[in-house]
């Protein structure tokens, strides 16, 4: 899938996620991109069909920088189009689309491919080279397209950090197959974290895992939330995965279960608009706490009631 990769170096943001850790405070209160754009992700009215598929109808949001959205719906109801419609690999047939602070619906090819490399994306499988190693996987977003400015020292660095990030810096030399599908989905999180950028879209990260490894999925998104203020789309069928992005919080420290719980719409909770998708319509937007208080038949089967 070289749709997963996003490439192209650009250097954006100077925090090294290191540093990054002592910012966990940052969270809660999204500040503007240095760029002064107010929002990293818009949607204003956004239609799309494949033939006579309508794949998303009429779709708005808009996510702030440092914000987390869960979109939650059944298989083929427009999440991964969503997502693909984003970054530009497909066309919205009506409708436009900001990203980063730019209009993308209008740009060409290699305009896109700038705005695209400058955003993390984690596909559905992780989508990693079979041929490549662990290291050159997570590299590769550094080194494409080619450049001749390229410091490789600072590659070989930022590898270590992200592979380092996600717990697997022994697995550098290793190639995916030799890996488990749990520590593949965590080399694709070093792969989309690695430019450190703004944004980082999510498909079903843990679709596939058992429960204890899809925990431990979600706790490396929000601990990448946490500690570098990365804003998050996350697209998924599984309301626990919505549930750790909204009921816990990365505590630094190592351990990649490392998470403690906060109260729900507490004030120092993390911030999180949960969106429900009913074949490409948004049925739902709102807080956790609307989300639970929901009655409708469709909602209800996403995040099911507190007893
Ligand atoms: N490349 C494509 N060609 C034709 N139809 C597609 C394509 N991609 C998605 N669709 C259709 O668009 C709808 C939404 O698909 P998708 O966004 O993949 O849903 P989800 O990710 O929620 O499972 C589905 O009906 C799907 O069959
Ligand atoms: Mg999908």
């Amino acid at each position: 899938m070289n749709e997963a990769i996003q490439p192209l170096p650009d250097g954006h943001g100077s925090v090294t996620r290191s540093d990054a850790v002592t910012r966990s405070d940052a969270v809660t209160e999204p500040r503007a991109s240095a760029s002064g754009a107010e929002v990293v992700l818009k949607f204003e009215d956004v239609s799309l069909s494949f033939g006579d598929q309508v794949a998303i109808d009429h779709v708005s949001f808009e996510m702030a920088p440092g914000s987390t959205r869960v979109i939650l719906g059944a298989a083929g109801s427009g999440k991964t189009t969503v997502l693909k419609a984003a970054i530009g690999l497909i066309k919205p047939d009506s409708g436009r689309i900001f990203l980063l602070g730019q209009e993308i619906t209008s740009l060409d090819e290699r305009q896109l491919f700038q705005i695209r490399s400058r955003v993390g994306v984690l596909f559905q499988e992780g989508g990693l080279f079979d041929s490549f190693t662990v290291g050159e996987n997570v590299a590769y977003p550094l080194l494409n397209p080619k450049s001749d400015k390229v410091d490789l020292t600072l590659v070989d660095q930022k590898v270590t950090e992200a592979l380092r990030f996600v717990e697997l810096e022994e697995t550098m030399e290793k190639f995916p197959a030799e890996l488990s599908g749990g520590m593949r989905r965590r080399v694709g999180i070093a792969r989309a974290v690695v430019k450190e950028p703004p944004l980082v879209l999510y498909d079903s990260p843990t679709a596939g895992l058992d429960p204890i490894t899809a925990n431990t999925i979600m706790a490396l998104i929000a601990k990448e939330r946490e500690t570098a203020n990365t804003a998050s789309l996350i697209v998924t069928h599984r309301y626990q995965d919505g549930q750790v992005m909204s009921n816990f919080r990365y505590k630094s420290g190592s351990g990649l279960l490392n998470l403690e719980h906060v109260e729900q719409n507490g004030s120092g909770g993390p911030k999180i608009t949960f969106m429900v998708m009913d074949e490409g319509k948004v049925v739902f937007e709102g807080t956790q706490q609307e989300l639970e208080a929901s009655t409708d038949e469709y909602v209800v089967k996403f995040a099911p009631k507190r007893p």
